[in-house]
């Protein structure tokens, strides 16, 4: 088995908030995060696929492919977005790094033609992150 990854990324603009707290409340989780209009980051996403290598191509997946396929279900949909107001798979869900890669591991899941989808890895900042399997 063999583990290949593409890495993009976007920008996007959130706000941390849970419209059941009160604003005390969302203000003691979520801190500055908890901004009424929102911030941004410039995040980093990984998207990792497992699978054979394929002795007549040597690729486990054409990065080329994988590429397109996170262009056209993902970027193009998050980047320079409000992932609480603009993106429907974010539908009603606390934008936080997990929540997104949550989200995109749904999106992704049934696309990948070669291997299987293995991690979602996504970067908030260079020392956060957080990466989901499926499980
Ligand atoms: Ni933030």
């Amino acid at each position: 088995m063999v583990y290949v990854t593409r890495r993009e990324t976007f920008s996007s603009a959130h706000r941390l908030y849970n419209p059941a707290f009160s604003d005390e409340e969302n203000d003691r989780i979520f801190g500055k995060c908890n901004n009424p209009n929102g911030h941004g980051h410039n995040y980093i996403l990984e998207v990792v696929v497992a699978g054979d290598v394929n002795p007549e191509t040597g690729y486990v997946i054409d990065l080329k492919v994988l590429k397109k396929i996170i262009k056209e279900h993902v970027i193009k949909k998050i980047d320079h977005k409000h992932l609480n107001l603009d993106v429907e798979f974010m539908k009603d869900l606390i934008p936080t790094a997990e929540n997104i890669a949550i989200s995109i591991w749904k999106v992704l899941v049934d696309k990948i033609p070669y291997g299987k989808l293995y991690s979602v890895k996504v970067y908030e900042t260079e020392n956060n992150y957080a990466e989901y399997k499926g499980e």
